[in-house]
């Protein structure tokens, strides 16, 4: 054989080899990069209790961001039997240690946020550097709000056929319009803009003759936007808010790189979701994971784990179908027991059965590795359970899948598989081994029908009422 060519051949396997090995460190280093990353996502419309679990696994997290929605969406967090309620800012805030982002997919109203600060301040949490806000996120403006309120009103004033109206049942809190700024571009604000008076002050001139035109034409009887004044108290809000505004790309990027690990909690649920969710009876978000590389700038292989926040029955806030709703005395008892009512506006939750078709079609979609089974505490008392397996559809097929899409999931009715019910408060259980049987048997069902295990039962609204690693 040549010698030269033989050397050279030599060279190249070595070459090849380090290139492998090479190849091999990054890989593996992703692999165990991805470990340490965990998502927490609502399967259900919302509600789900995901505060409290965020609030639980921040222990083992640097950083916890949020990656969508904004102040439609409401935590609560017990801790040592004091109740917060927070809107924007990541449950993480909570504990002093924990660096907290709302990334660029979210829409802040920076007057709920500093006003939900100073509430956490006045109660001595720590909030400073610790929070951080994307200077990419976009701003909800006070006309958001009207317009929000103002489409709705619109929609319910022209009801009427035999579906109702068309009006969506929003929160009001100017979620769509803002996310519907992002979209056109010419009319959006953004964290960073806050910063410059001029800046904001010219764009405000243009989006306040539009918005004014706007909203009269929905009959808003309110004198025109005064844009001057408006950005006058933004850039204001933007002064008080600047030690929190940054690039939260580079961030976050920079937080992987320090070997920090990240938990990215997700607002309202995959049910919600603007692509994915029951259309058009949905918010204006990503709220299933698929929204975390878009709303975070974090790319989608740095999730380990996917932890799926699922009551162990069924709520809904605002209009769309909800196949396995109980209009009767189960949906009362379980409202009151559950205290179902919104967190953000306060309206009282329609209730039904667990509906597992919709949880497997949300755990798919998520990539959900594992569940958080809450508020198991509230099905105690009721004689039997229902769970719901499959849809019943016109022509009489019985289907096994979802619809994301309001029209056609209107049209199924819930197959149940029945289950005998239990009388023992789970209040006091510490671990899974010790619930009463029946609770048991249904756990082992869920788990059995989604083919992932369940990690934790919430049995109380404290943070340690929680069976963890059942
Ligand atoms: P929006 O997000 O205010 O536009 O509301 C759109 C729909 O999503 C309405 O039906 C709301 O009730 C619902 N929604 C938004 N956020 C949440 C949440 O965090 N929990 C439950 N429902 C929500």
């Amino acid at each position: 054989m040549n010698r030269r060519l033989h050397g050279s051949r030599l060279a190249g396997s070595t070459a090849r080899a380090e290139g492998l090995a090479r190849l091999d460190r990054v890989t593996n280093s992703t692999r165990n990069d991805s470990r340490r990353h965990t998502a927490v996502v609502g399967l259900q419309w919302g509600d789900e209790g995901k505060g409290k679990v965020v609030d639980l696994l921040t222990a083992q997290h640097d950083v916890i961001v949020r990656y969508n929605g904004g102040a439609n969406a409401g935590h609560t967090v017990v801790v040592e039997g004091e109740r917060y309620a927070l809107h924007l800012i990541p449950s993480g805030i909570l504990n002093p240690k924990k660096r907290n982002i709302i990334g660029n997919g979210v829409v802040v109203d920076p007057e709920k946020l500093l006003e939900e600060i100073d509430k956490l301040r006045a109660r001595g949490v720590h909030v400073e550097t610790n929070l951080q806000v994307s200077d990419r996120a976009h701003v909800v403006m006070p006309y958001h709000k009207e317009q929000d309120a103002a489409l709705e009103e619109f929609l319910l004033g022209v009801a009427s056929n035999e579906r109702g109206s068309f009006a969506i049942g929003t929160t009001r809190r100017g979620i769509g319009p803002a996310y519907a700024d992002k979209v056109n571009r010419s009319t959006a604000i953004r964290m960073g803009d806050l910063l410059d008076h001029d800046y904001l002050r010219d764009r405000l001139r243009v989006i306040c003759r539009l918005r004014s035109a706007e909203l009269k034409a929905l009959g808003v009887a309110a004198p025109p936007l005064d844009p001057d004044a408006l950005a006058a108290r933004f850039f204001e809000l933007g002064q008080t808010l600047r030690p929190h505004i940054t690039d939260t790309v580079y961030a976050l990027h920079d937080a992987i790189k320090a070997d920090q690990s990240i938990l990215f909690e997700g607002a309202n649920a995959c049910l919600l979701d603007i692509d994915h969710g029951t259309y058009p009876y949905v918010t204006s978000s990503n709220c299933s994971t698929l929204g975390i590389p878009s709303g975070t700038g974090v790319p989608g292989h740095h999730l380990g784990r996917i932890l799926g926040i699922m009551k162990a029955y069924s709520s809904r806030v605002g209009a769309g179908p909800f196949p396995t709703e109980q209009l009767n005395e189960t949906g009362n008892l379980i409202r009151e027991r559950g205290r179902e009512y919104g967190t953000t506006t306060g309206r009282p939750r329609r209730t039904g059965w667990l509906d597992l078709v919709a949880v497997k079609y949300s755990v798919m979609v998520c990539g959900a590795t594992g569940i958080a089974c809450t508020l198991f505490d509230v099905l105690a008392g009721f004689e039997e359970l229902k769970i719901c397996t499959a849809y019943r559809l016109a022509d009489g097929s019985v289907v096994d899948r979802f619809f994301p899409d309001a029209r056609l999931l209107a049209q199924a009715t819930p197959v149940y598989k029945t289950f005998r019910g239990w009388t023992e408060e789970l209040r006091e259980v510490t671990d899974r081994k010790s619930l009463p049987i029946n609770a048991e048997t249904y756990l082992a069902f869920i788990e059995e029908h989604l083919g992932i295990p369940i990690e934790m039962v919430g049995v109380g609204p404290d943070r340690n009422q929680t069976l963890v690693n059942a």
